[in-house]
């Protein structure tokens, strides 16, 4: 099994998921967020962030590709290819160095587009909302790549601990 599921009931819950998964990030972690608009991918990128230690806030990186966030543990690359027709379209826009960069946690909105170039070894994300227009959400969490699969099993046989 590589993959488990969470139900958080409210924006606290999401917080604290976010604070935990960002005790295990390493430099070249990619988070790949996958949900519809509203789910709660840029909040979930935003707790991360702060729970890293970053300084400046997140917004919502809808209108610009790449956001970079400094000053926190690690540097944090937040992409949203929302605005990206496919893999194609992220040619050329410096998506890929990205994930070749191996010195911060790049988070990934809309992965779903560009899946062809994503990177082996990623943590997806999946937030759906299960009462809109209230607050819980069931997130996927599925490791894709021998990154991930320790810490999925991990939480899986240790619910707790996630
Ligand atoms: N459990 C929750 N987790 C994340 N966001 C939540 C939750 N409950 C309510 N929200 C709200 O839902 C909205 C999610 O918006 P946003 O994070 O921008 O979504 P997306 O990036 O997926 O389009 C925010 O207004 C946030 O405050
Ligand atoms: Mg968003």
């Amino acid at each position: 099994m590589d993959s488990l599921t969470r139900v958080v009931a409210d924006e606290q819950e999401t917080r604290q998921l976010a604070e935990r998964l960002a005790t295990f990030l390493l430099p070249g972690d990619t988070l790949c967020l996958k949900g519809d608009l509203g789910a709660g991918k840029t909040t979930f990128t935003r707790y991360l962030t702060a729970a890293l230690g970053a300084t400046s806030p997140v917004s919502s990186p809808t209108f610009t590709l790449i956001h970079e966030y400094q000053g926190g543990r690690l540097p944090i690359y937040h992409v949203d290819a929302y605005r990206l027709r496919g893999a194609d379209d992220a040619v050329g826009t410096g998506i890929e160095d990205y994930f070749f960069r191996n010195d911060g946690v790049v988070m990934l909105e809309w992965s779903e587009r560009i899946e062809e170039i994503l990177p082996l070894n990623r943590l997806e994300l999946a937030l759906e909302e299960i009462n809109p227009p209230g607050e819980s959400r069931r997130i996927t969490i599925t490791a894709r790549g021998s990154r991930w699969l320790a810490l999925v099993k991990q939480w899986l046989e240790h619910p707790d601990s996630c």
